[in-house]
């Protein structure tokens, strides 16, 4: 959740720190701080609010002297976000400041034993136990002291260790959480995420949990847990800074949103060759596909939404029983999971928490795991068997949306290669599917140029109090992520239901005030879904209906109709998606939301 980064080298520290922590605010931001080395002592500079309010207090970073120092942007878990909570945290003599995302699990009973040496405590948070271990465990050697701090850790920690005896040298500790080092000419970095680091360098370490790294402004040198010294590969970005910036538009959602033709492109063509799916990173015999008996797919949020989409797809296509399912529930479940479980995790991030959990519940019952991942050396992608990487690009709204779209192209691609590899499919309808995959982001370039009434039917109908997404089968599934994305961002109460499920309870609160969306896109479930909506109606409801384009039917049962492009019925969830998006996007625009921010919410959940 919270996003750190850390800065050494020639030039003032607090003006790189900050743009940093800008680009990673998306993580969290209900406060943010800087420390720096002046010379003599930590400057430290913490506030709640934005990071451009951080960026007031300082004068953009003008304020603290230093060329080496650590900065932080807070997704609150242990206390509110108050001025005091902010991070960096000093230690009691101050000659140390940390900053941590995740959490300390045994905070509390750290805290009692540092209170009974009369260690004083300025703050509610988890993460001050650091910053005063670091300082009862220095003995003048820096390297020693945050080992021996972080060994007394448990939970997930990532951290950036300061300190005032130590000029020109960083500490960062990698513990379940992203990290990523920055190799500079002259200056080096650490960050939670790549997109922090892109604009001063593009060449970057990923690390591994249990690794620890030291900085200085001419070296970078990284050790296991142990404390030995480890050789580590140095990736090379290929995206521009352009790609993490707004490029004139209001909003990131609405510039990700316009982008997904694009994106969905990345995904699909590099994996189509000759009329044929292949995939550079990922290959299974046909006789170890067969092995399997079946699917499981895990993940949260948008990406479980993803995967339900999938679980129809390759149901339907593949004949092998799938179960999809949340990773925040299978991590904590005693599955029957075996060597002859194929399991599908799919995050946009790479670094969720609950994710990472289940798939190592997963892996460790023998399934082969394959990630669909966006973020390229995420720890998921890394801990997996065989990646799918989409190449969408960053994604920085926190409210997903090429991030979504390019998981379902990768699970259509999975689909059908495993058919055609299975034999389930003939030649033609194998054919006839690769090129429906192709024609997906002409279809989403559509979706965005049909539906420009979108802003239109959100100005008529921001007001609502409450609203419900209904639809049958993989409309359901596209049903359950068009109501997230509104909820999450308009803070709009809104459900998700099997149409043909609001009659068994939900159907009593259903009145005049409510809209009811229906997702028509499955034509032939198009009748059922005309006796759901004449239900609704028949209690007073409005209805905002999504039909294929053309039919004319949806006109005579819906109130106001939102044209979905015509395509191959089993991936109809793609196009669906975009007149979803852009119906929540312009009524959070509405209603004056924070629509890349919305309240509560982070865009990696990398804690519990
Ligand atoms: C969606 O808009 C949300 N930001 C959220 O549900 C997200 O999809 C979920 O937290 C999973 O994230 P991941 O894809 O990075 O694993």
């Amino acid at each position: 959740m919270c996003g750190i980064v850390g800065f050494t080298g020639c030039t003032q520290a607090a003006p790189v720190l900050l743009d940093g922590l800008r680009r990673l605010e998306y993580r969290g931001y209900d406060s943010a701080g800087v420390a720096v080395f002046d010379g003599e002592r930590i400057e430290m500079v913490k506030a709640s609010g934005s990071v451009e309010h951080l960026a007031e207090l300082t004068d953009g970073g003008a304020k603290l002297r230093g060329t080496s120092g650590i900065a932080h942007t807070r997704w609150a878990t242990h206390g509110a976000p108050t001025d005091t909570n902010a991070h960096p945290h000093l230690s009691e003599n101050g000659r140390f400041a940390v900053i941590h995302n995740g959490i300390v699990e045994n905070f509390a009973a750290l805290r009692a034993e540092l209170e009974g040496e009369g260690y004083v405590f300025a703050s509610e948070t988890d993460t001050e136990v650091v910053a005063h271990l670091l300082e009862k465990y220095y003995d003048g050697d820096l390297k020693r002291t945050v080992m021996r701090t972080a060994s007394r850790l448990e939970g997930s920690y990532v951290l950036g260790v300061l300190c005032a005896d130590e000029p020109g040298r960083l500490f960062c500790v990698k513990e379940a959480g992203p990290l990523i080092l920055g190799l500079g000419v002259g200056e080096n970095y650490f960050a939670s995420d790549v997109t922090a680091l892109v604009s001063r360098t593009k060449n970057v370490i990923y690390m591994d949990d249990g690794e620890f790294a030291e900085l200085t402004s001419e070296h970078i040198t990284v050790f296991d847990r142990t404390g030995r010294e480890i050789t580590k590969t140095v990736s090379h970005v290929v995206w521009d800074i352009e790609a993490a910036e707004k490029g004139g538009y209001d909003h990131f959602m609405m510039k990700e949103i316009m982008e997904q033709p694009r994106a969905v492109k990345s995904t699909v063509e590099p994996r189509i060759r000759d009329g044929k799916i292949c995939f550079e990173d990922f290959d299974l015999s046909r006789a170890e596909l067969e092995s399997y008996n079946k699917i499981v797919i895990t993940a949260c949020g948008s990406a479980y939404h993803a995967g339900m989409v999938g679980k129809y797809v390759i149901e339907s296509l593949c004949r092998i029983p799938v179960e999809c399912e949340l990773a925040s529930e299978l991590r904590y479940r005693d599955p029957i999971i075996d060597g002859h479980t194929l399991l599908i995790v799919v995050s946009q991030s790479g670094e969720t928490a609950d994710t990472i959990a289940a798939m190592r519940e997963c892996m460790g019952r023998g399934a082969h795991c394959l990630a669909i991942v966006n973020v390229v050396g995420s720890t998921i992608a890394r801990l997996a068997d065989s990646v799918i990487y989409t190449h969408a690009g960053p994604e920085i709204a926190v409210a997903t949306t090429k991030g979504y779209t390019t998981q379902l192209a990768a699970l259509y691609l999975f689909a059908v290669w495993a058919a055609g590899l299975l034999g389930r499919i003939d030649e033609a309808r194998y054919a006839g599917l690769v090129s429906s995959i192709r024609a997906l982001p002409s279809q989403v370039q559509r979706a965005i140029d049909l539906n420009v009434h979108v802003k239109y039917l959100a100005e008529r109908w921001h007001e609502l109090k409450s609203l419900f997404f209904i639809g049958r089968n993989i409309d359901y599934a596209a049903a359950m992520e068009g109501s997230l994305k509104l909820k999450e961002i308009s803070y709009i109460h809104s459900e998700a239901y099997a149409a043909g499920e609001l009659k068994h309870g939900t159907i009593a609160l259903i009145d005049e005030k409510r809209l009811v969306v229906a997702l028509c896109c499955q034509e032939a479930l198009f009748d059922k879904m005309v006796s759901n909506i004449q239900e609704v109606k028949a209690r007073g409801a409005k209805v905002l209906g999504l039909a294929p384009e053309g039919n004319r039917r949806i006109f005579a049962e819906a109130d106001d109709v939102l044209y979905v492009p015509r395509g191959e019925q089993l991936f109809t969830a793609l196009p669906e998606m975009i007149p979803l998006q852009l119906f929540a996007y312009y009524i959070a625009r509405e209603n004056g939301c924070d629509i890349d921010k919305p309240r509560n919410l982070a865009k990696s959940v990398t804690v519990e």
